[in-house]
């Protein structure tokens, strides 16, 4: 290898969902996640509800990005609330509507600390909170807990304290113990914790440690 090859950095591979993420692209996120599937998180919570007989309710799908959580509600007949302080999130989520579900559906431009929850059957909120700030997280996450119906359900992640991520600057990160004494007051009925390194070949590997959570407001 000359000295010229050498000097020259490897390609980077090309920007992923996470990168975009990173940096708060948030278009970039769109277009990289577009057409994904709903959450687990929300798949489960809206198992339950089906379980004990409740077929359709109203949910509030907090930073709903694209919207692949909202139409996986829409789709199961439920009412959506889609927030998020990005314009172009909504594009991507009402062409993709059926003309049938479009009265379902009402979205809000809106900064997370500006939000106003009417009262709900659930509250969505994937890989949304940590993107907070955090001298506005309380006010958020007791507006959110304030909104639930009693038997209603929180789905959605918080981002742990020892995620590569904690050190940025205006992101909620949260211990699993700060995470439980957010959900007193809640059944939680999933808590699964994912602590993991990306693979080096990543363009940016980091340490993930995530919260993924469904509870059930008593
Ligand atoms: C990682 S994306 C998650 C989107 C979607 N919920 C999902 O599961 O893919 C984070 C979302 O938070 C939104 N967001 C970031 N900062 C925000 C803020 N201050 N207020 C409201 N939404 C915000 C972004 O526009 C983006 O859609």
């Amino acid at each position: 290898m000359s000295e010229k090859d050498k000097s020259q950095k490897p390609d980077l591979p090309p920007m992923g969902a996470q990168d975009f993420s990173e940096i708060e692209d948030w278009p970039g996120y769109f277009n990289a996640v577009l057409g994904k599937g709903a959450r687990d998180t929300l798949l489960t919570a809206l198992d339950s509800f089906e379980q004990e007989g409740f077929l359709k309710g109203f949910a509030v799908d907090v930073a709903a990005g694209e919207g692949r959580d909202s139409l996986e509600l829409l789709r199961r007949n439920w009412r959506v609330l889609a927030t998020d302080n990005h314009p172009e999130a909504f594009a991507h989520l009402w062409t993709r509507v059926p003309e049938k579900m479009k009265p379902q559906l009402t979205t809000a431009a809106v900064n997370f600390c500006d939000m106003k929850f009417p009262n709900n059957d659930m509250v969505n909120a994937s890989f949304a909170l940590p993107f907070c700030e955090p001298k506005h997280f309380e006010v958020l996450w007791n507006k959110i807990v304030e909104s639930i119906r009693p038997g209603g359900r929180f789905a959605g992640q918080f981002f742990g304290s020892r995620d590569t991520w904690a050190s940025l600057p205006n992101r909620s990160h949260h211990s699993l113990e700060e995470v439980l004494k957010l959900l007193q007051g809640f059944s939680i009925e999933m808590m699964k914790e994912e602590e993991r390194d990306d693979p080096p070949e990543l363009r940016k590997p980091k340490h993930w440690q995530i919260f993924h959570v469904v509870a059930r407001k008593n």
